[in-house]
Order: C-alpha cells, then structure tokens, then sequence
C-alpha cells in the first residue's frame, strides 16, 4: 500500500477532504500518516474504512521534518501558501520524488505542476503522470466550479469568451470569516428586534437603524474589513496593475492551464464580489460562443459534460428552488441554469452557477487525483 501523508487534515478544506476521503473509502487503499505542526507523538485520528471499524493510523508526525515527509509516497495538504513555500523546496532538494497534492494556489502556476480538475481535464493529468510530473494542485475554487458548468462548452471548442461575475461565499475567505458572518448577521437583527417585533414601527425607521448600526464600530468587521451582512464586498483578494483583483486574474490563467490551453488562451474574465453566502459560489455568466446555437442543444451539450453538472430550466420556480447556495450547500451537485440568449445577439448566452465552494472548489479534487494516482 502507498504511504500518504497528510497535512493540515484539522483546518476547514482538511476536514471536508478528510470527511470525503471517508465516504468514499479512500482509506481502505492507502497507509495513511497524519503530520502535524504542533502535536508530534499524539494519537493519530482513526479513520472510517470499509470495515467500519475505524483504522488506526499510530501517531502523528512532524510536519515540518523533512526525512519523515520523505518517507511518503504521496503527500496531499490543506495546510496553506506558506507551509508549502516553507516545506516543498526543502523536499525536493532533499531528493523526494513522492507525488504532492496541495490545496494551495502557491505552485498552481509553476511549470511543472498541473493544476487538478478531473472531470474537466484527465487527459491533461495522464499526460503529466506519463511523463514524470509530481505535483498536483488544486484550482482556484470559482475557476473549477465555472469549468465543471461549462465544460461541455469549453470541450467541443464552442466558447469564444467568458464573463463570469462572481457572488463568492465566506467559506472562500476563511473558517473566521464563516463566523463573522453569521456575526454580523445576528448582529444587526438584535440592534433592531425590538422595532422588529413591533408591527406599528415604521420599515424606514428599521431600515436608517440597520445603516447606521451597519456603518458604525459596533459591526464586527475584523476579518472582512468591511460589513458583508446586509451589505458585500466588490473586491476579493490583492489589488493588482492591471486593475483586475488577483482572483479576477486567476480565472484566465488557471482556466486556460487546466485545459492544457496556456498558449492559446479562450479570455475569461469578470468582477469578483464577495456575497453573505456560507459556502457556495455563485456566478453569473455573459459568452460568447462561436456559433448560433438552440438553446436546447446548448443546454444538452452542457448535460452531457460530467456526472454532476445538472442544467435547470430557465423557469422562475426552478430557478428559485434548485439554483441558490441554501440548495447546493454541502452537495457535489453543480447547478447551471438561466441559460437563454442575450438581446445582443445569437451567439450571447446567458448562465447562472452554484456550486460548494469547499467540496468541488477545494477538497474534492485533491482526493480524485489521489485516486488516480492509485490506479
Ligand atoms: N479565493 C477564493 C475566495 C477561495 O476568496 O473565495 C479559494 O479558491
């Protein structure tokens, strides 16, 4: 059995792939060794197998020790951008040529990585294991979730340009800023319950309440730096030249990299809005595609893509119910729908996408790609 490290399994996107890993069984084919960053020498988690047992994994390791990471035949962690600044160059000086599987945007562009998005590009990561690549990463969470809608537009080559624009959730942010969230959330509704509860008080008088409660110190805003309950954030990440975020940024490269198409980029590119959405990223979608196309066939093309794409019909009540974060929320399912033609011409299509942005966004990919690497 392959020895495969574990690190940073106790943080958010950790314990999503940790709880994935179980359902699917993945334990029962590997030797797992968890690593920690501060509990060397403590009892390792026991894990779900298929004999329902619970495996027991010994104790944990350093994560930071490098002949005991070398040990791995594969590593996969959610341990974040700097542990693996800190950690991989060490490794592969050290002579490790086990497989690495990050969550971490720091070696998704890197030459001689392959960014992980299976049900979009297998025979990107086939061609990589031919020939010799050893690291994998995860995408950009809006960037797989766009792909996974789309792929069937993106496979035939029938998509000239994208123009996603985005209502990205907390979870995308951080476990803290899930919390502040709800923080605000619950916030702003005591400042007015009372008035709330009254039916006779007046909606404008609730309403100049919530602004000014909104607007004051007593909005915990420590995380976000500003209030997203009630309100939302038209910036996500760093600021960069072009005047893109660095998330609007990485749609196009990390895009065009999944599809192996580096050199011969299709555009996509739109405004990242962070939204009091848990952990589900929305989009809206502008495209243009090559041709005139019935909607119906574009919707079948879309269908036909993967198993978990699933196309709502253009329908209020549909929308309304099977096309919003409350729905998705913890759920593999990829929702497209809104789908119809835009007055600007034949060929200018509409969408509107969910998807969790912790399961397909984040650990879902990374436990697929150990799964191929198992054969
Ligand atoms: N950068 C994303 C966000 C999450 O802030 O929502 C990680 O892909």
């Amino acid at each position: 059995m392959q020895k495969v490290g574990l690190v940073g399994w106790r943080g958010m996107v950790g314990s999503v792939l940790m709880q994935r890993m179980q359902e699917e069984k993945d334990f029962d084919l590997i030797e797992p060794v968890f690593f920690t960053t501060s509990q060397k020498g403590l009892p390792a988690p026991r894990v779900l197998d298929g004999k329902g047992a619970g495996k027991d994994c010994g104790v944990l390791e350093d994560a930071f020790d490098i002949d005991a990471l070398k040990a791995q035949d594969v590593i996969i962690t959610c341990q974040g951008g700097d542990y693996t600044k800190a950690v991989y160059p060490k490794l592969r000086e050290a002579g490790w040529n086990g497989y690495w599987i990050d969550a971490a945007s720091s070696l998704r562009m890197a030459d001689d990585a392959i960014i992980v998005l299976d049900p979009v590009n297998l025979n990107v990561i086939k061609d990589g294991i031919a020939n010799g690549v050893k690291t994998y990463v995860g995408g950009n969470c809006t960037v797989s979730l766009l792909l996974l809608a789309l792929g069937g537009l993106f496979e035939k080559g029938l998509v000239e340009w994208v123009a996603p624009m985005t209502y990205q959730a907390a979870s995308g942010a951080g476990a803290q800023n899930m919390r502040e969230l709800i923080s605000q959330m619950g916030a702003v509704h005591a400042n007015v319950q009372d008035k709330l509860a009254d039916p006779a008080s007046a909606i404008l008088d609730i309403d100049r309440q919530v602004a000014d409660f909104i607007r004051s110190d007593d909005m915990p805003t420590a995380q976000f730096g500003a209030p997203l309950a009630g309100s939302l954030i038209p910036y996500i990440d760093s600021q960069l030249e072009s005047g893109q975020s660095r998330e609007e940024w990485k749609a196009q490269v990390e895009a065009n990299k999944i599809m192996g198409r580096s050199d011969d980029q299709i555009p996509v590119d739109g405004i990242c809005v962070r939204v009091g959405a848990m952990r589900c990223h929305s989009q809206a979608i502008t495209m243009k595609l090559k041709q005139d196309l019935p909607v119906s066939e574009i919707e079948a093309i879309l269908a036909a893509h993967n198993d978990w794409v699933k196309v709502i019909p253009n329908e209020r009540e549909a929308s309304m119910q099977e096309l919003t974060p409350a729905k998705v929320t913890g759920t593999l399912s990829i929702p497209v729908g809104r789908i119809r033609k835009l007055t600007m011409g034949p060929e200018y299509i509409s969408a509107f996408t969910v998807g969790d942005q912790l399961l397909w966004g984040a650990a879902e990919p990374l436990r697929r790609m150990l799964r191929i690497l198992l054969g």
